[in-house]
């Protein structure tokens, strides 16, 4: 997809990843709904945009509310006429002391910000981009989604469930011209990992930072790439400090599943 020109929400943009990709996407042209619980990070990513010269709008909403989700979207329609992309990017961890020590209500939380806010966003903009004549849909999922994670395994199952959840939509690619792909980020850095780590160490756990860590901009290119590319849908990209993989599960060419 040409993003110059387009509109784009992202959620948790307020901070770490979803800022890089707001900063990014609008560096390309899009208009950018910056989308987060946290209104001060929310401004500082807009004072960011439209400092350089680019398009972008705050709506403070809480992904897991459905009229909230719904009010993210709209703002798109009404402040720049269109919806062509959304990046369900927002999520936190159990952190320290993590499962099963921690609070139910804390990965009740997880799943539903990690994953069912994700479910809930994609089947909100679902309608509106087909009926537009198509749209891009990113997941920020996760490495942990795709091999065990044991520092966090509440998180590692919801990120799972993303990626199985981008994976089964690729047919949307053909149903509905929605591409949904997803990102899977190694450790990069960015305030949810600097928090993690300090909650890990205060409750005497192990340290699990990487000798290199990834850039959130590096995550930022990879979406960029996502969102470029219409050859890919259904898939998960792997972005590791080493470089990048695409986990394509898609049927052959001609084989049904
Ligand atoms: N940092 C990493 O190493 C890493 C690795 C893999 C995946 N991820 C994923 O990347 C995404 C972004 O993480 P980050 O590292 O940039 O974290 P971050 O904490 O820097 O940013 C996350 C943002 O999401 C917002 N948010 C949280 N709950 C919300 C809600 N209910 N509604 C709206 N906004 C909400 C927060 O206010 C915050 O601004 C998350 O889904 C995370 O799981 C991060």
């Amino acid at each position: 997809m040409e993003i110059r020109g387009k509109a784009a929400v992202i959620t948790g943009a307020g901070s770490g990843i979803g800022q890089a990709v707001a900063v990014r996407l609008a560096r390309e042209g899009a208009s950018v709904v910056v989308v987060d619980i946290n209104e001060t990070g929310g401004a500082e990513t807009v004072k960011q945009i439209t400092e350089a010269g680019g398009a972008a709008t705050f709506v403070r909403a809480d992904v897991t509310v459905e009229a909230e989700a719904r009010r993210m979207l709209d703002a798109a329609l009404q402040k720049y006429g269109r919806l062509d992309i959304l990046h369900n990017n927002a999520g936190i961890g159990v952190g320290a002391p993590g499962y099963p020590i921690a609070d139910p209500a804390r990965w009740h939380l997880v799943i539903e910000i990690d994953l069912q806010a994700v479910i809930l966003g994609t089947g909100l903009a679902a309608p509106i981009m087909e009926k537009r004549g198509g749209g891009v849909i990113i997941n920020t999922a996760s490495m942990a989604g795709l091999y065990p994670h044991r520092q966090d395994a509440v998180y590692g199952a919801a990120k799972a469930g993303v990626v199985n959840f981008t994976h089964s939509l690729g047919f949307w690619e053909q149903d509905k011209k929605i591409r949904v792909n997803c990102v899977c980020p190694g450790i990069v850095d960015t305030p949810m990992v600097r928090r993690g780590l300090e909650q890990a160490q205060a409750h005497g756990m192990r340290s699990w930072m990487p000798a290199k860590i990834i850039q959130p901009e590096e995550i930022a290119d990879a979406v960029h790439m996502l969102v470029r590319d219409d050859s890919l849908y259904g898939c998960s990209l792997e972005v590791r400090p080493t470089g990048r993989k695409i986990v394509d599960p898609r049927p052959a060419p001609g084989t049904r599943r």
